[in-house]
């Protein structure tokens, strides 16, 4: 995750907010990591998951804003969009990466009665 997304549970005490998982926080500015179960990295975002890919384990999950989310993102495999019924007007990109279109075909899709959608797309094979 992004150290941004990570603040609010440190905020609140929580040095390891998904401690069912492995941990890996990305940030120049921590430093030492808060918990031991939580690596700090300044690794760059792409050697960090083809290195992950390669190891033992489950899927990977990206938990971070646009920029973090854009710097990987010819690794990233699936994506999985939650989209409300509301328009905003403006807001965030989902990456902020240089213009590259990429391919995802629809793999699922969860309808719910209040006009929420789940949507999870894999990448299109090349
Ligand atoms: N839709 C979702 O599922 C989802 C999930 C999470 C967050 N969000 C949204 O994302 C926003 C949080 O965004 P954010 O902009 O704070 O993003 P973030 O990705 O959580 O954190 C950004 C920070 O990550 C660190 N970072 C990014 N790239 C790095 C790299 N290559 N090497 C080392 N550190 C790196 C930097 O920390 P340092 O400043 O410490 O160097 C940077 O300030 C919130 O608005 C939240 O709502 C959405």
């Amino acid at each position: 995750m992004g150290r941004g997304s990570y603040e609010p549970a440190l905020a609140a005490g929580l040095t390891g907010p998904y401690a069912h998982l492995r941990q890996i926080v990305f940030s120049r500015s921590l430093g030492v990591s808060p918990d031991p179960a939580v690596e700090v990295t300044t690794e760059d975002p792409i050697a960090l998951v083809r290195r992950l890919k390669q190891e033992e384990g489950l899927g990977i999950w990206l938990r971070g804003g646009a920029d973090l989310a854009g710097q990987p993102l010819a690794e990233i495999d699936e994506l999985i969009v939650k989209q409300y019924p509301v328009v905003a007007g403006s807001g965030s990109p989902l990456f902020r990466a240089a213009f590259s279109p990429r391919a995802f075909k629809l793999a699922g899709s969860r309808v719910f009665d209040n006009g929420c959608l789940i949507l999870t797309y894999t990448k299109a094979s090349a």
